[in-house]
């Protein structure tokens, strides 16, 4: 069985120590950091901008995920993309000013992986025209906006319909409420990729924590 991506979000981490936090996570054997982008507009909250990414960028050789919750994502994934993002995933919500293949490409057009994301309400079929033009799709289990909410169970009941029409080497990741058990729920469904920000930050072990995701 191929291996699960676990994805720690730094939204719950302690900012003041963002170093020492990023390094925790890495050397309890994970390579990727999730970094929630918010804006304010297509999410009621603000979060992580472009310098957060550069400096995080000088500081570690992980591979930054970067979750771009934001309206007009096309005016922002150059300067992502140059501050040393790895993989950039938007919203399909938010891709009808520029259009979806259009921003898939901008995304590729700087050597970056791509992804798209889909808030509880959108219907997986929405994804369908994409799934072999992307590398992850990342199925929200929350509303998006903040960390520490419920997990949705019928947004995870996506997954398998997703998974049937996806090429074998896409990723699909989920995103909220991610714990031990929902976790365990979303792998079994086909999730190959985890996004965990309060179950790993909000632990007093965050290695016992990401092992528990496994
Ligand atoms: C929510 C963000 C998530 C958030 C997850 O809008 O996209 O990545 O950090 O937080 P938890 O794991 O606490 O639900
Ligand atoms: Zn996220």
């Amino acid at each position: 069985m191929k291996e699960i991506i676990i994805s720690p979000s730094i939204l719950s981490a302690d900012f003041m120590e963002l170093e020492k936090e990023i390094t925790a996570v890495k050397n309890a054997g994970v390579k990727w950091i999730h970094i929630d982008v918010m804006d304010g507009h297509f999410v009621p909250n603000i979060s992580i901008g472009v310098p957060v990414v550069k400096s995080v960028r000088k500081k570690t050789d992980m591979f930054l995920d970067t979750h771009l919750m934001i309206e007009n994502p096309e005016k922002y994934i150059e300067p992502f993309a140059k501050a040393g993002a790895d993989l950039i995933t938007f919203h399909l919500e938010a891709s009808e000013n520029y259009g979806t293949e259009n921003l898939i490409s901008l995304v590729k057009s700087f050597g970056k992986k791509v992804g798209i994301s889909i808030k509880p309400k959108t219907k997986p079929e929405e994804l369908f025209p994409y799934l072999d033009k992307i590398d992850l799709v990342l199925v929200m289990t929350v509303e998006p906006g903040f960390g520490g909410q419920e997990f949705m169970h019928d947004c995870a009941m996506k997954i398998p319909s997703i998974k049937e029409h996806s090429p074998e080497d896409l990723i699909i990741q989920v995103d909220g409420g991610i714990n031990n058990l929902t976790a365990k729920v979303c792998t079994s469904l086909g999730a190959n990729s985890l996004v965990a920000g309060s179950y790993i930050y909000g632990s007093d072990d965050y290695e016992k924590a990401i092992l528990s995701l496994k």
